[in-house]
């Protein structure tokens, strides 16, 4: 039974199969769409719901962001994304996501002040980095230094113990960036930057990135409040992917930096996370705006798996209101850093432009999301591309802990283990002849 006691108007659903009818309970959302409880359906039908991607399944019940796609509305706890994003801080949504609701001045004061001082890193965790080629990709650093970690903090390991458990959620958080950073500094040669306490988490990003031995990086308010505003937009979203794979992975109770470790394996995949990086290389692989009409027959040709990189969404049909207020900030950033006419941004622009009025992309209701401007900014702020899901993973690590520690809260969790339509081989003799298509 969901923790959301509210009745709905119909309670319940029925399916009649042949001459037998089961009644199906239907529980109610506070906001969006409400669900029918098919967990009995097996051991009453002898049935399983098939749902591949699970485009209408809703895996658990969660108080924590709520998206309505078709009004492109994103809400952390109930606060609207533009409002956090306008008047909010990262560290403070980490809280806000964690915790349930905006810590007071108190509380945001003693709580940036623990997460400042868990950015540092084991000094021997220097190491792993060591046993990476110099051109590996940051993400494959990020995967394998994340999940190190449990080898290392093993006093934050126990699942069951609540004070544990919101140690890891502050170290996992504090040290992504400092991780990404490192990876970042690895990749390019230079030696490692250590956080510094009187930084806010976004300048202390920038400042581990962009600093370096012989120089201190100058750090713009106005980079470091782009830099605030990315990582509050990528903090959480709901059951997306990689929020799946880390809630999959704690449900059968592995250490919290395990699972966070397969939530950035997941993110990592051109659909998900890595769409930042793809939608940025496409666009320099479009090169000019002249070319746009090709690129996009190419994305409506069936038999070709081009597809337009930072478009579409599995709930949003319509505008994701990040990528609205991202189109701001990058308005802001290159007028800041003086790029007046970035080729790359007018072309998006113009990409923007032609895609939404084009039949195929009106009709699929596909229209640029989080990752199709995130890019640009990250590369004027000074990022290789290489990095752009780095830092998603770094915002997302909010999310993630967050939707974690709901799981492992949540008093029916139980590990999860969907079932099947198996469509192969019926029972085989050993050693009878195979057929000739079985080449190996
Ligand atoms: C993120 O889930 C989240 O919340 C994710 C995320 C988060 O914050 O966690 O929001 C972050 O991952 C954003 C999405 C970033 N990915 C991309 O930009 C990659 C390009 N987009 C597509 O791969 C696609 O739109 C997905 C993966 C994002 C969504 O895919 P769905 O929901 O499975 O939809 P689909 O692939 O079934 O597409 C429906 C139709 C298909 O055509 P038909 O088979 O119906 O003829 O639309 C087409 C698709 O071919 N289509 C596209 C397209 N996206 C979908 N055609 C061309 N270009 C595209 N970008």
């Amino acid at each position: 039974m969901p923790r959301n006691k509210s009745t709905p108007k119909i309670k319940k659903a029925k399916l009649t199969i042949n001459e037998n009818t089961y009644e199906l309970p239907i529980y109610n959302s506070t906001e969006g769409e409400s669900v029918i409880d098919i967990s009995k359906l097996h051991s009453q039908a002898k049935l399983f719901t098939y749902d591949p991607g699970f485009t209408s399944t809703a895996s658990c019940e969660s108080k924590i962001t709520f998206i309505d796609g078709d009004k492109g509305i994103l809400r952390y706890r109930g606060y609207d994304i533009e409002e956090l994003a306008n008047k909010s801080d990262f560290i403070e949504v980490v809280n806000l996501l964690i915790y349930g609701d905006l810590p007071n001045k108190e509380q945001l004061k003693k709580y940036k002040k623990l997460i400042t001082r868990h950015t540092l890193l084991h000094e021997q965790i220097i190491n792993f980095f060591q046993g990476f080629r110099r051109d590996a990709h940051p993400m494959a650093m990020m995967v394998g230094v994340m999940g190190a970690l449990s080898s290392f903090y093993q006093d934050t390991l126990d699942i069951n113990d609540p004070h544990q458990r919101q140690e890891a959620t502050r170290r996992i958080v504090a040290k992504s960036s400092t991780i990404g950073a490192m990876a970042y500094k690895y990749s390019i040669g230079q030696s490692f930057v250590s956080p510094k306490n009187n930084l806010s988490f976004s300048e202390n990003f920038l400042h581990m990135c962009f600093s370096n031995t012989a120089e201190e990086y100058k750090i713009s308010p106005i980079l470091a409040k782009a830099m605030d505003t990315i990582f509050i937009l990528h903090a959480d979203h709901e059951q997306n992917a990689s929020t799946s794979t880390v809630r999959l992975a704690g449900s059968s109770g592995a250490n919290p930096f395990a699972c966070i470790a397969a939530g950035v394996s997941s993110l990592w995949g051109p659909a998900h996370g890595g769409a930042n990086q793809a939608a940025l290389e496409m666009l320099e692989q479009i090169g000019s705006s002249k070319n746009i009409k090709k690129y996009i027959n190419k994305a409506k040709n069936k038999k070709d798996k081009f597809k337009l990189m930072g478009f579409g969404h599995r709930v949003y049909k319509n505008y994701d209101p990040r990528a609205k207020i991202l189109k701001k900030i990058c308005q802001k950033v290159l007028k800041h850093i003086g790029i007046k006419n970035d080729p790359i941004l007018k072309l998006a622009m113009d990409l923007e432009k032609i895609a939404l009025k084009d039949k195929y992309f009106v009709e699929k209701k596909l229209y640029p999301n989080v990752d199709f401007y995130s890019g640009i900014i990250l590369r004027a702020i000074g990022f290789p591309p290489e990095m752009f899901t780095v830092i998603f993973a770094i915002s997302r690590t909010a999310g993630w802990t967050a939707q974690w520690t709901e799981m492992i809260e949540d008093p029916i969790q139980k590990i999860g283990r969907p079932r099947q339509l198996y469509s192969g081989n019926k029972l085989q003799k050993y050693g009878v002849k195979r057929s000739k298509k079985n080449t190996r």
